[in-house]
């Protein structure tokens, strides 16, 4: 078993040291902020995640796993050190590693003789190579290994992964790597640092693509009568395509996506090899959240065109996280759909089953109790998110609370035709 620090406790670094420690592995992991350290040793997680809390609680009582404010002092006693850092989108698209220059800066003089870096931030192709070559410190290993988890279902994508790619240069340093991961019972590829950091950032592309390709399916069935829903089935009944991640909605988002495709797109004019399909990609995207603002505006139908008439319409909204099972909000299509309604003059009100507060993003935003509370008085309600809480909801119920009961479900959670749904003018995307 090994001696391991991660470096960065966000959703990648929690995860990972929970899952490790759970492996028998002895972690020690820090993080920059000392009050998410201090709650993270009283057993309490920053985030919801599946089976994260028992991990936590299972590795502090059994001693394996600890955290600290400073990562030198993680380090120090570590043979194999996990960077997990956030690599958020900066100028032009392209992935800001300021986090990971600062870390390695800090430490490149504190890892042991013999020990191994290992990168899991999501970072452009070239980065382990540039990071070994300033490190000057032949006797330490930099491994690529890429993390491919889900927000929602993390801890199980960790130690359920359909595989595990590690990129090197080290023989030994990949074995060893692998060897940590040895209980888990899936494949592990092996190639250089440059191929697996590009298939992190091609596989993420990929559903993006197949996303935006679907979504732009979604419209076209609008406008010729066809169902979306039917054309997956017959779609995905193909072995070569497969209708996983052929769910249409209101656009995609969170914490990945959007910056790595943005970030593939700036590494590709880089090197000089532009892939416009990666813009047309983002193009897609944005145009799907404008279309499902455009539909909630035309439910309602006629407005006036004097902007200073004041609008009376209201809009209900059930969801504003970017996808269910998730507490996140960040690159959200819901927040971006509601800012654009609050744009055109709407009141909008929403219900999110983790959201009890205000948002700072949107300070306007009514935000209810419950889902009736929302929808209470609206002439339109629209699901952006998928939670099953909407599926459960008494739908009777929800139209007698609007003005006028009219849906628009972005995610189709509803079949169009269920006896629920009497007494809506109902619609979904792509039917
Ligand atoms: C993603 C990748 O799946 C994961 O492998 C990577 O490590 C990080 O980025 P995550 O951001 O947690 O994970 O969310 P994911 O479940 O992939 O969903 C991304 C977006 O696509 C969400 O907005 C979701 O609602 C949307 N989506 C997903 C659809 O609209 N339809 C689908 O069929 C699937």
């Amino acid at each position: 078993m090994g001696n391991v620090s991660v470096i960065g406790c966000g959703y990648v670094g929690l995860t990972t040291a929970v899952c490790l420690a759970h492996l028998g592995h002895t972690v020690v992991a820090a993080d920059i902020d000392a009050s998410r350290v201090e709650l993270l040793n009283a057993g309490h997680a920053p985030m919801y995640e599946t089976g994260l809390d028992q991990l936590l609680a299972e590795g502090l009582a059994n001693g394996r796993l600890r955290f600290v404010n400073d990562s030198a002092q993680a380090v120090a006693q570590a043979r194999f050190h996990f960077m997990c850092l956030p690599t958020p989108q900066g100028v032009d698209g392209a992935a800001n590693l300021d986090a990971l220059d600062t870390a390695m800066e800090e430490l490149g003089d504190v890892f042991p003789a013999g020990s191994v870096v290992i990168l899991k931030s999501t970072v452009p192709v070239g980065t382990a190579d540039e990071v070994r070559a300033r490190l000057l410190r032949p006797e330490v290993a930099v491994v690529s290994c890429p993390e491919f988890l889900r927000e929602g279902t993390a801890v199980h994508d960790f130690l359920h992964p359909d595989r595990i790619v590690i990129g090197a240069t080290n023989d030994r340093a990949a074995t060893d790597v692998a060897g940590l991961f040895a209980a888990i019972d899936t494949s592990v590829l092996t190639m250089s640092n440059r191929s697996a950091e590009a298939v992190k950032y091609s596989a993420n592309a990929f559903l993006a693509t197949k996303l935006s390709f679907i979504n732009s399916i979604a419209r076209i069935c609008e406008s010729v009568d066809a169902d979306v829903l039917d054309v997956v089935a017959g779609m995905g009944a193909d072995n070569r395509i497969s209708a996983k991640f052929l769910q249409p909605g209101p656009g995609w988002g969170g914490s990945c996506f959007p910056k790595d495709v943005a970030a593939l797109s700036h590494l590709a004019r880089s090197a000089g090899a532009p892939a416009p399909l990666l813009d047309a990609v983002l193009v897609a995207n944005d145009e799907q959240i404008n279309h499902v603002t455009t539909r909630v505006m035309q439910a309602l139908g006629p407005r006036p065109v004097d902007s200073r008439v004041r609008c009376e319409a209201r809009i209900g909204v059930w969801g504003l996280t970017f996808k269910a099972n998730t507490s996140d909000r960040r690159d959200s299509p819901a927040l971006e759909i509601v800012r654009r309604l609050q744009a055109a003059g709407l009141t909008v009100q929403a219900f999110d089953p983790t959201v009890s507060e205000p948002i700072t993003e949107l300070p306007e935003l009514v935000i209810a109790g419950d889902p009736y509370e929302a929808a209470a008085g609206c002439d339109v309600l629209v699901i952006l998110t998928e939670w099953e809480e909407f599926a459960l909801a008494d739908l009777q119920k929800t139209a007698e609370v609007m003005r006028a009961p009219r849906m628009l479900d972005a995610r189709n959670i509803f079949a169009a035709d269920t006896t629920q749904l009497d007494g809506f003018a109902y619609s979904g995307v792509g039917r």
